[in-house]
């Protein structure tokens, strides 16, 4: 994909496939909108005479120009009242409706929306134009690789910003649909490499199975030892040039199982494919620091990303099971299919004690329970420290990684405990099941300020991943660079 800043304030002339206009609610014919009623000879007016137009927040029409304009089609869309949310929706409309009209280029005219609305409509566009066709052998329809955006307000910088944060959600996409046959924690562990060989001050070292055991990874082996594909825990740490705030390390921290059966405590056959997915959080923290550090921001960040698969055989942990986590506490495996937990543990512990973070934000497809509390617009938030907890928050509003904040309480604690080691990994009641396994996580964060994301219902949708976090890691990072905390 291909997105050009173009400052001409004529962008009727283009020679694109489609040319794109916006329009408020209600419906008004002003800037380009106005220029190409006036080119089309009243066409777009009769439109909004009619009530066909009426700049309803995601609403399209397409009109054949014959000719008039640069462009055989003019799309028109509605952004409602014109809030970045509006603009995000008309992006995801405008997306799916140039690919279902086979255009390769599109030129968007803003006018004089800000960079806010021009990131949310560009990584809009994009998640509406989003395929996973790898795997396709028939021939493809021609998809869109040319965006060009026609405004005098934005600079390149900030399109550029836009661009690079579209690229990561659909690489962090590309990442969570693959198939756990090729996406295995070894594939993974590779693309963080080429991240880290593509990319200025960020390095990546991996652990693998004998450095693993070293470090006493009791609870990521745990899981990782009812397969035959090897586990890895993925470490990528970005140094920038110059530190806003000198003495934080951001800590990022995603679950990566590539695939989860559930392990001996199998889950049901329906749907199950859908479990490939479950290394969403991984994906999205891998092309999150990627992205970070691309945009060359001032603040440290290490990213920890335990990657395994989570299956049964005859060397798999049995329920019952007691394992020793790398911080030294003693966990029962009560259920083999509460796996992300225990990798998480060990993850967060390393995050802390070898890789120096001073504040954590672990992202991870951690429970069938938050998606039936929030279903798939909001992810949940829990965390151990107010503002910190408050922070994360903001950045989910700013990049439209939605998280709604859920409680942590001592009278939850009595929960994970565990009548023969000190934590079980599953509740005996069946009851707030997502506050549990967060408060089983907190064990393992040293006190330090910590969030957990739990994106379940929000990093996959439809059986497809969704990028989420990404942009949400970008925005805690810019967050981060403008606020030095101490
Ligand atoms: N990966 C699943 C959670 C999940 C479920 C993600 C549905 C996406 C969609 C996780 O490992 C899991 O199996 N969690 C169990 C925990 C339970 C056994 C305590 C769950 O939520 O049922
Ligand atoms: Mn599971
Ligand atoms: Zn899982």
């Amino acid at each position: 994909m291909q997105t050009t800043l173009k400052k001409s304030t004529d962008p009727l002339s283009v020679g694109a496939d489609a040319i794109v206009v916006f329009v408020a609610e209600p419906a008004v014919a002003t800037g380009t909108v106005a220029a190409a009623d006036a080119a089309l000879d009243g066409l777009v007016g009769a439109c909004v005479a009619d009530g066909e137009i009426t700049g309803e927040v995601g609403q399209i029409s397409v009109v054949h120009t014959g000719g008039l304009i640069g462009a055989p089609r003019l799309v028109v869309v509605g952004v409602g009242d014109g809030s970045i949310e509006s603009w995000r929706a008309a992006g995801r409309a405008t997306g799916a409706r140039v690919r279902a009209i086979k255009a390769r280029t599109v030129a968007l005219a803003i006018d004089d929306a800000d960079a806010a609305r021009l990131t949310a409509l560009v990584t809009g566009v994009r998640y509406g134009a989003y395929r996973f066709d790898r795997y396709k052998t028939s021939p493809l329809d021609p998809e869109l690789t040319d965006l060009r955006v026609y405004s005098v307000v934005v600079s390149p910088a900030q399109l550029r910003r836009a661009t690079r944060l579209a690229d990561a959600v659909g690489a962090a996409r590309d990442l969570a649909n693959a198939p756990a046959n090729d996406l295995t924690p070894t594939a993974l562990a590779a693309r963080a490499a080429e991240l880290a060989d593509q990319t200025t001050g960020l390095e990546c070292a991996v652990l693998e199975r004998k450095e693993l055991q070293k470090l006493g990874a009791g609870a990521l082996l745990a899981v990782a030892q009812g397969s035959d594909e090897p586990p890895k825990m993925i470490v990528l740490r970005y140094t920038p040039k110059r530190r806003a705030a000198a003495d934080e390390v951001l800590g990022l921290v995603g679950k990566a199982v590539t695939f989860d059966t559930g392990g001996i405590s199998i889950k049901p056959s329906g749907g199950m494919e859908e479990m490939k997915l479950d290394m969403a959080g991984g994906a999205a923290v891998v092309e999150g620091i990627g992205l970070i550090a691309q945009l060359g921001l001032p603040v440290e960040v290490v990213a920890v990303v335990p990657a395994t698969e989570n299956m049964p055989s005859g060397t798999a942990t049995r329920p019952g099971d007691v394992v020793r986590a790398m911080n030294g506490r003693t966990i029962e495996v009560i259920n083999t299919d509460a796996e992300g937990r225990l990798i998480l543990a060990d993850a967060l512990t390393y995050a802390v004690t070898e890789a120096g973070a001073t504040r954590l934000v672990d992202f991870a497809t951690l429970t069938g329970a938050i998606v039936v509390a929030l279903g798939e617009v909001y992810a949940g938030l829990f965390g151990s420290d107010e503002d910190w907890t408050a922070a994360v928050r903001a950045a989910g509003e700013a990049s439209g990684d939605l998280c709604w904040p859920m409680p942590l309480h001592p009278g939850y604690a009595p929960l994970i405990k565990s009548k023969v080691a000190d934590l079980s990994n599953a509740a005996a009641k069946r009851q707030a099941g997502a506050i549990y396994a967060a408060q089983f996580l907190r064990e393992f964060t040293d006190g330090r300020p910590w969030c957990h994301v739990d994106i379940a219902g929000t990093g996959m949708i439809g059986g497809a991943g969704t990028g989420f976090g990404v942009g949400l890691m970008l925005a805690i990072a810019e967050q981060l660079a403008h606020t030095p905390r101490h």
